[in-house]
């Protein structure tokens, strides 16, 4: 979260901050800003709203600045709260959590400082500040030292107008040079290109970008060698390509997507030690967030179910305060289409300083979670721009269905072959435009619920997370058993309860919990693979999915629940690739 870009070069700084600062605006939107040196004196301007409320900025002519795009945590999203924050000769931006602003505040006020914002990180600047003598290195050095918590730093210094200084703590940075300029961003798509060398900084590490060099040091001011990141570098400009929005296009490269990952695993570098660690597991956590968690809970089950290897999907954020067991031959999978969600990141540390084997399954090849695991499992779903994720939840399910298939050959057991799964993706994808007549009955609803029993229950905390995300209306995704202990007391006459149905042993066992909703005025939209369940008198409207093996059916009625959250957003005049509130990359905790 919070996107940051810094430059020194050749080339007037402004242009290039504000074009770092679009491909980085999936880190968040709630405001903006840049701090450029014009000789020796700093301009800053800064906006509330989007990267594209500061074009007035393009026209500054220095050749040293950096920049910011905001998602709020201490302090709302407004213009004073924006970043760069500056105090004497300094400037900075932030991304990241200090943990212990509030006391270090105490001291600033202590001395009779006084702050514009009610950010944290405007704390640091001032602590920066104060710890300045002449040194710009050594005073960004000593503020770090007190800092708790998570950071990547950009900073000026209006003595050294042609130095940008980094620091990082938790939080990715990685810096570039070439192409007549040095660079520094939170994410490397902000600063990629020909001829542009890319560096990571890692933890505790900082950096100066002067001249033509990038200067890479520890904390007690020593020289450090830089740690290369190999990428290839593609024009990646995303386009909606005819479609209104990225997720709609998104949704669409779906089947495609599919076909590629259900071996991807094997083209995994690290395939022949992760062979060995998948095959000696005698458990598997898997520790995840949001969307990724719900792919893992898809997974654990298909490993259960088919490789009879107990697994336990983990939410990440409690998974790394609830001092986790991990007995020996444990395997511990750390799903994470960004690779930088940091509560994931801290679970699968933790588990891997325990003792397990970790498996890195994302989307970034060059992520801080690539970084820290024994084998990274690629996913190739390409880009992801939309914030709520779709695409990459089915590439993470098949990715992670074909190492339990392919276990589970291995222990001499059955699993049904994924080779179908695009095709019935993509008649999913046609069946799901149906949903389209079903948004009416969802705009002005008071809550929604989404049903369902075993792996159907999985797909319905997705769909309800998607329809919470970019629709704002209060859902809940249920065990379709639970409703009666509590829950139903919520079904009102038409409250909408979307009922997924595709384990054929369990159908009889949803449709129970559908008759008792139903009885009370519930209105029952059915997404099932199940004619009878489809034409039951109870739905008002179904979607009948194409047949598709139970144990991987969340990958395809997922793209119906997606669906539908789409429309419903947009009917509600919502912009469902930017939610309020949300960012693509979560890098705080
Ligand atoms: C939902 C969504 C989020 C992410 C979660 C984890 O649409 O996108 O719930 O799934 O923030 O992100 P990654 O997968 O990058 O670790």
């Amino acid at each position: 979260m919070c996107g940051i870009v810094g430059y020194a070069g050749k080339d007037r700084a402004a242009p290039v901050l504000l074009d770092g600062l679009q491909k980085l605006e999936y880190r968040g939107y709630d405001s903006a800003g840049v701090a450029v040196f014009e000789g020796n004196s700093l301009r800053i301007v800064k906006k509330k709203g989007r990267v594209k409320e500061l074009e007035g900025a393009r026209s500054l002519c220095g050749r040293v600045g950096i920049g910011h795009t905001r998602w709020a945590t201490h302090g709302a999203p407004s213009e004073k709260n924006a970043h760069p924050h500056a105090y004497k000769q300094f400037a900075l931006v932030h991304n990241g959590i200090i943990e212990n602003a509030d006391a270090l505040r105490e001291e600033c006020l202590a001395r009779g400082e006084t702050f514009l914002s009610e950010t944290d990180s405007e704390v640091v600047v001032h602590l920066i500040a104060a710890c300045y003598a002449g040194d710009f290195g050594a005073a960004v050095r000593a503020a770090a030292k007190r800092l708790k918590g998570s950071y990547a730093l950009a900073v000026l210094c209006s003595d050294f107008p042609d130095t940008v200084l980094c620091a990082r703590q938790s939080s990715p940075l990685v810096v570039g040079k070439g192409r007549g300029g040095l660079f520094v961003a939170s994410d490397l798509p902000a600063i990629a290109g020909e001829g542009v060398e890319v560096f990571a900084l890692a933890d505790g590490e900082f950096a100066t970008l002067r001249g033509e060099e990038i200067s890479f040091f520890d904390g007690e001011g020593k020289p450090v060698p830089p740690h290369a990141v190999a990428y290839r570098f593609r024009e990646d400009v995303p386009e909606k390509r005819g479609y209104a929005h990225f997720m709609k296009k998104e949704m669409s490269e779906i089947p495609a997507v599919m076909a590629k990952n259900a071996a991807a695993f094997l083209e995994s570098p690290a395939f022949s030690s992760f062979r060995r660690a998948l095959l000696g597991a005698e458990r598997i956590q898997i520790v995840a967030c949001g969307t990724a968690y719900h792919a893992g809970l898809c997974a654990a089950h298909a490993f259960e179910k088919l490789c009879r290897v107990p697994c336990e999907a983990n939410i990440a954020s409690e998974y790394r305060y609830r001092d986790p067991i991990v007995p020996p031959n444990t395997l511990c999978l750390a799903v994470s289409q960004s690779g930088e969600t940091a509560d994931t990141l801290a679970a699968a540390q933790i588990a891997k300083e325990r003792g397990a084997y970790l498996a890195a399954v994302t989307n970034v090849a060059y992520s801080s979670l690539t970084r820290l695991a024994d084998a990274v499992l690629q996913t190739e779903a390409g880009r992801e721009v939309a914030v709520a994720a779709t695409k990459s939840f089915n590439a993470q399910l098949m990715l992670l269905y074909g190492v339990a298939a392919y276990l589970a050959r291995e222990k001499g057991r059955k699993a049904p072959p994924l080779g179908a799964m695009a095709k019935a993706a993509r008649l999913a994808l046609s069946a799901a435009e149906e949903v389209r007549g079903w948004t009416a009955h969802f705009l002005a609803a008071k809550s929604v619920f989404f049903v369902g029993r075993g792996a159907d229950y999985f797909t319905a905390l997705e769909g309800s997370l998607k329809l919470k995300e970019i629709t704002y209306l209060p859902s809940e995704g249920y065990p379709a058993g639970e409703l009666k202990h509590g829950a139903l007391a919520l079904i009102e006459e038409n409250t909408p309860v979307v009922a997924v149905v595709t384990q054929k042993g369990l159908a009889e066992k949803t449709m129970n919990a559908v008759h008792e909703a139903y009885a009370r005025g519930a209105k029952i939209f059915a997404v099932t693979d199940l004619p009878e369940v489809a034409a039951c008198k109870e739905a008002f409207a179904s979607v009948l999915l194409p047949p598709c093996p139970e144990e991987y059916s969340p990958a395809v009625a997922v793209i119906v629940l997606q669906a539908l959250a789409y429309y419903v957003s947009v009917a509600r005049g919502n912009d469902p690739d930017k939610p309020r509130n949300l960012a693509k990359s979560v890098t705080v905790e």
